[in-house]
C-alpha cells in the first residue's frame, strides 16, 4: 500500500486514462481515504460511541460527466473485467461486481431526489487491500459520493453522503453496517480522530497525539470468507438482546444508553449466555471508548493502550469476532516491549489489527509478530505505519 495522492502517481493514472477512455479532457480528481477505528468496536449500530480516525492511504477516482446516458466504468483493481458499461438509469445489481457500490449510490441519491440524468467515465483505483477491515467499501462509497455531487453540481451536506454511502451498503450491498466508516472517511481530518456519538451523530474532533509513538496496522490477509453473515449474525444478535431488555421493562432504545452497572444488573433479563455476552461487549466497549478519549486527551497514553488490549479481550471473548489470526497479532503485539496496546480493528473474523508502539520498537515488533504469525498460521502478515489524513476530498490537480 503507498500513499496514492502523489502527482507522479495521478500522472500514471492519467494515462491509464487515456488509454482506457481515449484522452483526459476536463477530467476531475477525487481521493477518499480508508480509516483505522482506535477503539469502539462494533459499538455504532448499537447507539454507542466509536473512535476512528480517516489514512493516507485509499481510493483514487478520475471522473468526467459525458453527454449521453451511458456509465462506463475501469478498475485497476479488477482489471480483468475491462469497461463496466450500463445506462444510467439501468440500477440492477450485477452479481460479485465492484459496479454495485457506484450503483448503489447512485440508486439512494436518485431516491432521495438528486438528479443524476447523464452518463460518466470513472477510473479507480484502491489502495486499500479488500476485506482488511480498513473500509475500503466505505471509501468506494463516498468516493463514488463526492463524484457524483461535483459532476451534478449536486447541493448535497457532507452528512447526506455520509448517510448515503452507509445506505448503500445497508440497502444495496446487503451487510448491516452502522455509520462509523462513511462518517470517518468524510469527516476526517489530518493529525485528529473522531469521537462520534452513533445515536446523536454529535461528533468531537481530538487530536491523535501519541508523542514517541506511532500506530501499526497488522493485517491477517486472511482470506475473505462469510464475514458479511457473520457482521449480520452479530447485528441481529445484539438486536434481540435489546428487544429482551426492553420487554422486560427497560426504557431503553440502544444498548448505548446503559452504563455498565446497569446492564450488570439486568442481564436475567435477557435469559441467553451468548446474547448476554454479546450485549455485554457492546455496552462495556462503549463505556471503554469514553474513557480511551479521555485517556487520549490527558496524554495518558498508557492507560489508553490498557484499554485497547481490554477491548480486544472484549471482541475475543464475548463477541466472539477475532480468530486465530487477529488474536495472534494483537496478543503477540501485547508482548512485545515497547507497545502501549494493540487489538483488532473495524469487523474482525480477519482482516486487520492495529497496535501502538514506540516508534524505536517499530522494527522489533514486525520481526516478533512476523514471526510468530507466520509460524502459527502459516503465511506472512502485513504491517504498515498509519498516518491519519484528510477526509473525501476533490483533488486540486493542474
Ligand atoms: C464494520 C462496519 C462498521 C462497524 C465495524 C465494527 O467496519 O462497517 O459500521 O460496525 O465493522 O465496529
Amino acid at each position: 500500500m503507498n500513499i496514492v495522492t502523489n502527482s507522479a502517481h495521478l500522472s500514471a493514472l492519467t494515462e491509464k486514462f487515456d488509454a482506457i477512455f481515449g484522452d483526459h479532457a476536463s477530467v476531475d480528481y477525487f481521493f477518499s481515504p480508508g480509516r483505522v477505528n482506535l477503539i469502539g468496536e462494533h459499538t455504532d449500530y448499537n447507539g454507542g460511541y466509536v473512535f476512528p480516525a480517516s489514512i493516507t492511504i485509499g481510493t483514487t477516482g478520475l471522473a468526467r460527466k459525458r453527454t449521453d446516458k451511458r456509465v462506463r466504468l475501469y478498475s485497476l483493481n479488477f482489471e480483468a473485467m475491462g469497461v463496466i458499461e450500463f445506462d444510467v438509469s439501468d440500477l440492477t445489481k450485477i452479481s460479485g461486481n465492484w459496479a454495485n457500490y457506484v450503483k448503489g449510490m447512485i440508486s439512494v441519491m436518485r431516491a432521495a431526489g438528486y438528479t443524476i440524468d447523464s452518463g460518466f467515465e470513472l477510473l479507480v483505483q484502491g489502495e486499500i487491500p479488500t476485506a482488511s477491515g480498513l473500509s475500503s467499501s466505505a471509501s468506494l462509497e463516498l468516493l463514488v459520493g463526492i463524484m457524483l455531487e461535483d459532476l451534478f453540481s449536486l447541493d448535497v451536506t457532507r452528512l447526506e453522503l455520509v448517510k448515503f454511502g452507509k445506505q448503500t451498503e445497508n440497502e444495496f450491498i446487503g451487510v448491516n453496517s452502522g455509520i462509523m466508516d462513511q462518517f470517518a472517511i468524510g469527516f476526517g481530518e489530518i493529525g485528529k480522530a473522531i469521537l462520534l456519538d452513533c445515536n446523536t451523530l454529535n461528533y468531537e474532533l481530538v487530536p491523535a497525539e501519541f508523542g514517541d509513538n506511532v500506530v501499526v496496522i497488522m493485517n491477517t490477509k486472511k482470506p475473505h470468507d462469510l464475514v458479511d453473515s457473520k457482521y449480520n449474525e452479530r447485528v441481529a444478535e445484539t438486536q434481540e438482546a435489546l428487544k429482551r431488555l426492553q420487554v422486560g421493562g427497560l426504557k431503553i432504545s440502544t444498548l448505548g444508553e446503559l452504563t455498565n452497572e446497569e446492564f450488570e444488573a439486568n442481564t436475567q433479563l435477557i435469559g441467553d449466555e451468548t446474547l448476554i455476552k454479546r450485549a455485554r461487549h457492546a455496552v462495556h466497549e462503549n463505556q471503554r471508548t469514553k474513557e480511551a478519549k479521555a485517556a487520549l486527551t490527558a496524554g495518558n497514553l498508557e492507560a489508553f493502550g490498557k484499554m485497547l488490549n481490554a477491548s480486544h479481550a472484549s471482541l475475543k471473548n464475548d463477541y466472539e469476532v477475532t480468530g486465530i489470526e487477529l488474536d495472534t497479532l494483537a496478543e503477540t503485539a501485547q508482548s512485545v516491549p515497547g507497545v502501549l496496546g494493540a487489538r483488532m480493528t473495524g469487523g474482525g473474523f480477519g482482516g486487520c489489527a492495529i497496535a501502538l508502539v514506540k516508534k524505536s520498537e517499530v522494527d522489533a515488533l514486525i520481526a516478533t509478530v512476523g514471526k510468530t504469525y507466520e509460524e502459527k498460521i502459516g503465511y506472512p502478515a502485513e504491517f504498515y505505519v498509519a498516518s491519519i489524513g484528510a477526509g473525501a476530498t476533490k483533488l486540486d490537480v493542474d
